[in-house]
């Protein structure tokens, strides 16, 4: 009996594994939030707007933005950056607006740490992600809001996170460092053709949203810049992430969804996340779902990945304490060159808000996929550690070809407190997941 469920389950996972390889490079995510044409149209100029890198521009951000919230133009208004340098300090964006970067447009952060607005701490977090209380506001943020485009000829929106990120090594940061860019509350976002730069913490936030799409962005931060994560879905749902680069110094992409007994106070999973023909290299993770996953992840798609020069290909990180889940999740047609370890799910990553988590809150971690997944280069091939009072079960490996560091031979896996299928040789994680053909046979 438990064969037979066993034989659906995992025969079930390769049936969706075809569907996604047969159309995989036709899909995009266009249909997901439709592309807005706006025919008012305003430029940061007619506010004050200097482009000289020197000039303070918040009050024109902000006047334009006021102007487009009231006056509410049917169907929207662009706002249009100019070539040129826009140093401001954070502004908040309004519904059915596009800001539109010209090519050779960059909007910059102010270094003036000291007058940067504090917002609230998210109720799934509880307090700030890295220090107690409230947390700076994004860079460009967005709350509450609908039909936003942030798009152009690839002009960059700059952090010039460094100075954030000495107060983080020097141990002298107040609050939580400020995010790129946050939309919280909000549906139908579209980020395109933008690049990302030096961000003081993560660069791209959805939370408590649906109905995104960010795709054609470079993001770029050094590679020992703290927790520049590239885009951190959070407790959001219909994300769709493709045709990208990502170059940072934590996780390219993180699915997430809150923060312990707070997380799971607040109950809001992140759900139908897809990511496709990403390439990128973090000394991290390159696709990552958590390690804050206790609102509950389910039904992340990625495919087409490309990870070199990383710590981790693919990451799935819980905790206990956590509680949340993590359901099906299927990742497919990854390369990775040159990274420590290429696939790892674990059940005991990241650190907890405070001391008040539920140690009985355990995660349950059910249903992942990972198939024709390809590595040369990869010092260790995988781990898949479960815990013992929550084993991961359904965990379906296929084709599966992670190559040494010299040669073709697999380095070896490392699988406790896990169950579900091996199909196809090489027999990878053999110790607890019995091969497919082992089943029929
Ligand atoms: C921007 O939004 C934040 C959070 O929603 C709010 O606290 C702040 O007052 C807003 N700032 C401006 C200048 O409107
Ligand atoms: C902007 O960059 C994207 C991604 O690299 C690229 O596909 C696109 O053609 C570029 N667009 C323009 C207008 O240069």
């Amino acid at each position: 009996m438990f064969r037979i469920q066993l034989l659906v389950s995992v025969l079930l996972c390769c049936f969706t594994f075809w569907f996604h390889i047969s159309f995989g490079y036709l899909i995009t995510c266009s249909g997901i939030v439709p592309m807005r044409y706006r025919n008012d149209k305003v430029s940061i100029t007619d506010f004050g707007g200097v482009g000289d890198g020197k000039t303070l521009n918040t009050k024109a951000f902000r006047e334009a933005i006021y102007r487009i919230q009231h006056l509410r133009r049917r169907g929207g208004t662009l706002l249009y950056v100019p070539p040129g340098v826009y140093l401001t300090e954070s502004f908040n964006l309004t519904s059915h607006m596009t800001l539109y970067l010209a090519r050779g447009a960059v909007i910059k952060a102010t270094q003036d740490t000291w007058t940067w607005p504090l917002v609230a701490p998210l109720p799934s977090y509880g307090r700030g992600r890295e220090r107690p209380g409230g947390r700076y506001m994004s860079f460009i943020h967005g709350d509450g809001l609908r039909d936003v485009v942030i798009t152009g000829e690839n002009g960059t929106i700059d952090g010039q996170g460094g100075i954030w990120w000495n107060m983080w090594r020097q141990g002298n940061l107040q609050f939580t460092r400020p995010n790129l860019v946050e939309f919280m509350n909000s549906r139908g976002i579209i980020i395109s053709n933008v690049i990302f730069k030096n961000s003081p913490f993560w660069n791209i936030h959805p939370v408590y949203c649906s109905n995104v799409v960010i795709r054609y962005v470079t993001i770029l931060a050094p590679t020992d810049s703290p927790n520049t994560d590239g885009i951190d879905p959070d407790s959001s749902s219909n994300v769709c992430i493709e045709d990208s680069f990502i170059s940072t110094g934590d996780d390219l992409v993180a699915v997430k969804s809150g923060w312990d007994e707070y997380g799971i106070a607040y109950g809001r999973p992140s759900s139908h996340i897809t990511i496709r023909r990403v390439t990128g290299s973090s000394p991290f993770a390159g696709i990552a779902v958590g390690s804050e996953t206790s609102g509950g992840v389910e039904h992340v798609l990625a495919e087409n990945i490309v990870i070199y020069n990383s710590g981790i290909g693919v990451n799935i990180k819980t905790n206990i304490g956590r509680g949340g889940f993590i359901k099906n999740i299927t990742v497919s047609q990854v390369f990775m060159e040159n990274v420590r370890t290429g696939i790892k799910i674990t059940g005991d990553t990241g650190d907890h808000p405070d001391n008040q988590f539920n140690p009985n809150a355990l995660p349950y971690v059910k249903g992942v996929t990972l198939k024709n997944i390809w590595g040369v280069k990869v010092q260790k091939a995988g781990s898949i550690q479960g815990l013992k009072n929550a084993p991961f079960t359904n965990i379906c490996l296929s084709k599966i070809n992670l190559h040494g560091m010299t040669g073709p031979r697999s380095p070896p896996w490392k699988c406790s407190d896990v169950s579900g299928a091996a199909i196809e040789e090489p027999p990878t994680c053999s110790s607890t997941l019995p091969l497919l053909s082992s089943l029929l046979w």
